[in-house]
């Protein structure tokens, strides 16, 4: 589905991306993981053209995004959509008018069809009820599943995630990943999903890469990486399920 070459990117004299070679699986959920600025944000800004690579190749749909003029990204970045760290709604626009924006943008029908698209849509995230609110009255997952919404306006194929759960409460954490699980099933969807949460990799993601020092050193099933021997991985997940563990401290 998409397949990432030897994409490499510096800034300045930090080396970030140094030859990630990945493959994302079509209509699965791809957890990328690793440690606190290691270049997962970065990679995925290169899947949306938000940054160009310094050498590399990124195919998807039959073509190489690194190769794509201004012009050809608009059309590719309709089927590509991302959710930022940082949710990016816009604060001025009530949940509703965040969502119906890329509708709108891209003229996706009459105002009546685009208001009925968006109450379908802030059915399927559960957010129906708060419309009319602006971003700054909802909270922490309110904010996401709105940003949810508005991305899948344009029916994407693909969704970028850059740790949606990432502040949220344990509760909320399964609810986003289960609503992420249930749009990937009704939409076909390919989830891409940045996160340092093992316990939730291993219970979401068919596949799991783990991006260190510039490059992927582990890739494969939540069985497999569970199990993988390199050390940083293996310190990873194991401090991982030890902090999952805690409760052994109150018994
Ligand atoms: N536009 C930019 N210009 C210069 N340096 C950048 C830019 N974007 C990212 N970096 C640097 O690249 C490195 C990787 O950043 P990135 O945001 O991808 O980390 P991350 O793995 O997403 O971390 P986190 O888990 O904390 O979100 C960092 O050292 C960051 O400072
Ligand atoms: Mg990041």
């Amino acid at each position: 589905m998409i397949e990432i070459k030897g994409l490499k990117k510096t800034f300045g004299d930090l080396q970030v991306l140094r030859g990630v070679n990945l493959t994302i699986p079509k209509e699965s959920i791809t957890f990328i993981m690793g440690g606190s600025g290691t270049g997962k944000s970065v990679l995925l800004k290169h899947l949306v053209g938000l940054l160009k690579s310094d050498e590399g190749e990124i195919w998807f749909d039959g073509q190489d995004l690194t190769k794509l003029s201004e012009r050809e990204w608009q059309r590719v970045r309709k089927k590509i959509g991302m959710l930022f760290q940082e949710g990016a709604l816009f604060d001025s626009m009530t949940v509703a008018e965040n969502v119906a924006f890329p509708l709108i943008e891209h003229s996706a029908g009459t105002m009546r069809e685009i208001q009925k698209r968006v109450e379908e849509l802030l059915e399927a995230v559960e957010l129906l009820p708060a419309k009319d609110k602006y971003p700054s009255e909802l909270s922490g997952g309110m904010k996401k599943r709105a940003s949810l919404a508005r991305t899948l306006a344009l029916n994407p194929q693909v969704i970028l995630f850059d740790e949606p759960t990432t502040g949220l409460d344990p509760i909320l954490q399964i609810t986003i990943m289960d609503l992420i699980k249930r749009i990937k099933e009704t939409y076909k969807l390919t989830c891409v999903v940045v996160s340092h949460d093992v316990i939730l990799a291993l219970k979401y993601a068919q596949k799991i890469a783990f991006l260190h020092e510039g490059t992927i050193i582990e890739e494969g099933s939540p069985e497999e990486v569970k199990h993988s021997s390199h050390p940083f991985v293996r310190r990873f997940i194991d401090s991982a399920l030890l902090l999952e563990k805690k409760e052994v401290f109150y018994e």
